[in-house]
């Protein structure tokens, strides 16, 4: 077998050879040829060599993947655009049946060295071969890149955040009198332009600034352009899942103050309402970026609540208390006068009334127990007179104390509602003025 396999392919390529057509004889492969023949690719495509190559940049953001606010990175997928001129080339379009422009391969040809400076990971670029390169040499290159840079990312006003991320763009190694940068659209057309951008995610783009300058540093003056991508994020999820119902809470909280204050019904409600809203944290703590350098103002919206919930707790939990010891001072008191009273009329009622049990005749004894039964029943009247009156009192102070404390609950509310206003009053500013409205 084989021996035969050589055979069987030298045929098969003799019938494919057979089969193509040689391109050899169109203008596309004459042109192409004849423009690589003499090409080096190693050296940079001036005549002049005092002359720099100007590369002529655009970018076009057209999605934002993942803010990553711990990271601090932005992954991005941008479409990028290159443009500069090879004066080596250029052809007659006359000469060669009005071809305007081909593609040529970019391994073939020379390329600028231009990188992000931001980029943290691998760039991700689908590997596009061909440049498109019209009669007087002018090479145009565009790729999407998935970037990864470095972004000094902000939480302060999370979910109402504005992120400002700069992507600059310059040579690795040529200096400006080698390759020179530049815009290849009209700065206001770059700053406007949203058209590519893709709507449906978190984040909308409001403006992409662009800038060039000059970097003299030791090695050299290298020309860098700067985009600054200035992207705002849609608050509409966040505000649906973190802040209504945080407010909600809040408002049921409130509403527990409608429960008279001396019902202790309001404490297991206010510690319901406690609970609620630590569950409801955990479950949302993924939700919330998390950075170490900044704190958010979220969290602090987070912290406050829970510590605008724990007062209110704190408050009616000090009105049961102040409830329970005066109706305990307010009854025992009383009850201890009332036991006295007792005690002291019977040590001096029981001494008499065995004396004469043991002392008097028996005629006298009827009359003494007649007698010692009424005393009993004029002191019995006595004491429960007593004891009504100050019922009387007890309940007369009860009423004022409750009073006292209705007005006191209402002073603790109106001042409860008082911080939670100014709260969200600054909150909502702190928000206003961090979002940049
Ligand atoms: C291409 O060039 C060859 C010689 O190099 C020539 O014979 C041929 O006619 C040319 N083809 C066209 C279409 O000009
Ligand atoms: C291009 O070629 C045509 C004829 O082949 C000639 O007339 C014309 O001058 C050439 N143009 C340039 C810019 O060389
Ligand atoms: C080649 O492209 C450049 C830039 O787009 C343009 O200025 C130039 O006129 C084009 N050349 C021809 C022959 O179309
Ligand atoms: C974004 O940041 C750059 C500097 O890093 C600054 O020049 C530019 O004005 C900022 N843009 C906005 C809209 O804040
Ligand atoms: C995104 O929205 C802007 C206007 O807000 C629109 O001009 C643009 O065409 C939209 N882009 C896409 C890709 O839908």
């Amino acid at each position: 077998m084989s021996p035969l396999w050589p055979c069987v392919l030298v045929s098969a390529t003799g019938i494919l050879a057979a089969a193509i057509p040689h391109p050899g004889g169109s203008v596309l492969y004459n042109l192409t040829t004849q423009l690589l023949q003499q090409y080096h690719k190693e050296v940079r495509p001036v005549h002049n060599w005092a002359e720099a190559t100007t590369v002529y940049l655009d970018l076009l953001v057209h999605t934002v993947l993942d803010v990553d606010v711990q990271n601090q990175k932005l992954k991005t997928i941008v479409w990028y655009h290159e443009v500069w001129n090879d004066e080596f080339l250029s052809w007659n379009s006359s000469k060669f049946d009005e071809i305007k422009a081909i593609s040529l391969p970019l391994s073939a040809i020379w390329a600028p060295d231009i990188i992000i400076n931001e980029f943290v990971d691998i760039e991700r670029s689908p590997d596009l071969p061909y440049v498109y390169i019209n009669s007087s040499g002018t090479i145009k290159n565009s790729k999407p890149i998935q970037v990864v840079s470095a972004c000094s990312l902000q939480t302060y006003a999370f979910p109402f955040d504005v992120q400002n991320c700069s992507f600059t763009f310059n040579s690795i190694l040529h200096t400006v009198e080698d390759i020179d940068l530049g815009l290849l659209r009209h700065r206001e057309d770059v700053k406007h332009d949203k058209m590519a951008f893709f709507n449906d995610s978190e984040w909308e783009i409001l403006a992409v600034s662009s800038m060039y300058n000059v970097l003299h540093i030791a090695t050299g003056d290298f020309a860098q352009i700067q985009f600054n991508v200035v992207i705002r994020r849609c608050p509409l999820a966040y505000v649906v899942s973190l802040l209504i119902p945080s407010i909600f809470l809040m408002l049921v909280d409130l509403g527990s103050f409608y429960l008279p204050p001396n019902c202790r019904a309001r404490i297991v409600f206010k510690t319901n309402v406690l609970v609620g809203y630590t569950v409801f944290r955990v479950n949302m703590s993924d939700e919330v970026p998390r950075s170490a350098g900044s704190i958010s103002l979220i969290g602090i919206f987070f912290t406050v609540c829970m510590a605008l919930l724990v007062l209110s707790l704190s408050k009616s939990i000090m009105l049961i208390r102040f409830l329970l010891s005066e109706r305990s001072s307010g009854q025992k008191q009383p009850l201890r006068c009332l036991q006295g009273c007792v005690d002291e009329d019977g040590s001096r009622i029981d001494p008499g009334a065995q004396r004469a049990g043991v002392t008097a005749f028996p005629i006298y004894q009827d009359h003494w127990v007649q007698s010692g039964t009424l005393k009993e029943i004029w002191f019995q009247l006595r004491s429960i007179n007593n004891h009504l009156q100050t019922q009387e009192q007890v309940d007369q102070q009860k009423v004022a104390w409750l009073a006292l404390l209705y007005r006191f609950d209402q002073l603790l509310f109106r001042s409860y509602l008082a911080i939670l206003g100014l709260y969200t009053i600054t909150l909502c500013c702190l928000w206003a003025q961090w979002s940049g409205w």
